[in-house]
């Protein structure tokens, strides 16, 4: 329905990549709207789907104030429907700021992405290593079942 957008760009380049960190500021305490849009098509696109399964990926957003953890659980939907492997910290994975000047005097903040950053890398490392093992990915069922909610 759609061609030749951003969705479309990223989509083209994204098969080539082994893991993703999603990211969006807080918009009226939830996930940005432009974010959500493209969260939306990508995931909904069959290519997005094929590009998305069992690799390691990560949300994290950026606020001011307000509404951070509510981002973060509308953006891990995404990946839990694409069965990605989400990769955490040791705290929720947001940093706090109006501006990126304000936003490296959280030094919590910076440290929990530093983690999440080195979680991310020794993941990749080890589905690397396992793969270079012989360890297959799951099979996947022939047919996907889908039963709408009527009888
Ligand atoms: C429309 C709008 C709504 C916002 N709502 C929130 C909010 O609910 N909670 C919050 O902490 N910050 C809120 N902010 C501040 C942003 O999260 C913060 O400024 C962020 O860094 C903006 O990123 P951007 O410049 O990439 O849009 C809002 C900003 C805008 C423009």
């Amino acid at each position: 329905m759609f061609g030749g957008d951003k969705v479309e760009e990223f989509l083209e380049v994204a098969g080539d990549y082994d893991a993703f960190v999603f990211g969006a500021p807080v918009y009226f305490a939830g996930m940005a709207g432009s974010c959500k849009a493209f969260m939306d098509r990508a995931f909904f696109s069959n290519r997005g789907r094929v590009t998305f399964a069992l690799k390691p990926a990560a949300v994290v957003t950026s606020a001011r104030r307000a509404g951070t953890t509510a981002a973060l659980e509308q953006m891990e939907k995404y990946l839990q429907h694409q069965q990605m492997v989400q990769v955490n910290s040791r705290y929720w994975p947001m940093v706090h700021g109006n501006a990126p000047e304000e936003v490296v005097r959280d030094e919590e903040g910076v440290q929990v992405m530093q983690v999440l950053g080195r979680n991310m890398a020794w993941l990749m490392k080890s589905i690397e290593a396992g793969r270079a093992a012989g360890v297959e990915p799951p099979v996947q069922p022939e047919r996907r079942i889908g039963t709408n909610f009527i009888r």
